[in-house]
C-alpha cells in the first residue's frame, strides 16, 4: 500500500505511537473533514497493521460487530464480525462516529480496552485474546452531536484522546496543492477566504467549511471550473440553506476573487 499523504499537526503521531506501543486505545476528537480518517490510514501504514474501519449509527447491534451465525446450506458457520476479526488478526479497529452508537454495542468494546484485552463471543463460547497488534481508535465530532452525554464515563476513560481542528494556514495551503492540484496562489487564496468564512460561526453558521471542502473546491478549480463558480458549489452552497447567511457568503467571494 502506499504511504497515504499526511501533514502532521503537532505530536500526534508521536502519542499515538506511544499508545499503540503501550496497547492503549485512542479517541479522535475533532470537526467534520478535519483529518482524523486519514490520520488513522497513515498509523495503520505507518506501524504496518492492518486497518478494519467501522462506521457506527444507531442501529448498530454489538452483533454487527463482534460477528454472529450465518446460514449456510444446511449448516450455521460462525462469522466474525469487524471488531473479532481485529483482535484476532492483530489490527487496528477504527469506530467512526461512536457516540452514534447505542450504549449496549458500545459496553462490548470494554472488555477490549483494559487489561484484559479479551473479547467474549457469548454465542459460541469462545473467548478471544487480541493479537498483539490490536489496537482500538475512535472517532467523533464534539460539536453537533449529542455530546458526550452519550459516551459513559466508564467509555470514556478506556482512551487517551488527542484533540483535532482544522490545520493552520500554511499546511492547510499544502494540502490543497497536493490534493487538490492547485498551485500555490490559487491555494493561499482559498484558505484566506476560508478563514474568514469561518469566522462567520460568530454570526450563525453551524456548520463552517472544513478541509474536506476546501479540497473539493480546489479540485473543481484544478478541473477548469471559474474561480468564484467553483467557490460558490464547493465551499458556500453545502454550508446553509439561510439565504441571508449564503449571501453574505457570496460576498465574502466575490470580494476574495473580484
Ligand atoms: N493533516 C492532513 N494531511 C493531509 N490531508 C488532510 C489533512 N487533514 C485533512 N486532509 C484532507 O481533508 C480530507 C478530509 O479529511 P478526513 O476524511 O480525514 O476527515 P475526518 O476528520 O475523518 O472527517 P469526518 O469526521 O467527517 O469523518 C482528506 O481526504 C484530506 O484530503
Ligand atoms: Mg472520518
Amino acid at each position: 500500500m502506499a504511504e497515504p499523504y499526511y501533514i502532521p499537526s503537532g505530536d500526534e503521531v508521536a502519542v499515538f505511537e506511544q499508545c499503540h506501543a503501550h496497547q492503549l486505545a485512542v479517541m479522535l476528537k475533532g470537526p467534520t473533514g478535519c483529518g482524523k480518517t486519514r490520520f488513522v490510514e497513515y498509523m495503520a501504514w505507518r506501524l504496518g497493521r492492518p486497518l478494519i474501519t467501522v462506521s457506527c449509527h444507531d442501529d448498530l447491534s454489538a452483533g454487527d460487530l463482534v460477528g454472529r451465525y450465518l446460514i449456510h446450506h444446511d449448516d450455521t458457520v460462525w462469522q466474525d464480525g469487524p471488531l473479532a476479526s481485529a483482535a484476532r488478526h492483530g489490527a487496528i479497529c477504527y469506530l467512526d462516529e461512536v457516540v452514534e452508537a447505542r450504549q449496549d454495542t458500545v459496553v462490548v468494546l470494554h472488555s477490549l480496552t483494559d487489561y484484559r484485552r479479551t473479547l467474549p463471543l457469548e454465542k459460541t463460547g469462545e473467548l478471544i485474546h487480541a493479537a498483539a497488534g490490536f489496537q482500538l481508535v475512535v472517532s467523533y465530532n464534539p460539536g453537533y452531536q449529542r455530546m458526550l452525554k452519550d459516551m459513559k464515563p466508564s467509555t470514556r476513560q478506556r482512551f487517551v484522546a488527542l484533540d483535532f481542528d482544522f490545520p493552520p494556514a500554511e499546511r492547510e495551503i499544502a494540502i490543497l496543492v497536493h490534493e487538490g492540484g492547485v498551485d500555490a496562489g490559487t491555494a493561499h487564496a482559498l484558505v484566506t477566504l476560508t478563514h474568514k468564512l469561518r469566522g462567520l460561526q460568530d454570526r450563525g453558521l453551524a456548520e463552517v467549511p472544513s478541509t474536506r471542502l476546501l479540497v473539493a473546491t480546489a479540485k473543481l478549480i484544478a478541473g477548469g471550473i471559474p474561480l468564484r463558480r467553483a467557490c460558490y458549489a464547493g465551499l458556500v452552497a453545502p454550508l446553509s440553506d439561510d439565504g441571508s447567511l449564503v449571501g453574505a457568503m457570496r460576498d465574502l467571494v466575490d470580494l476574495s476573487f473580484a
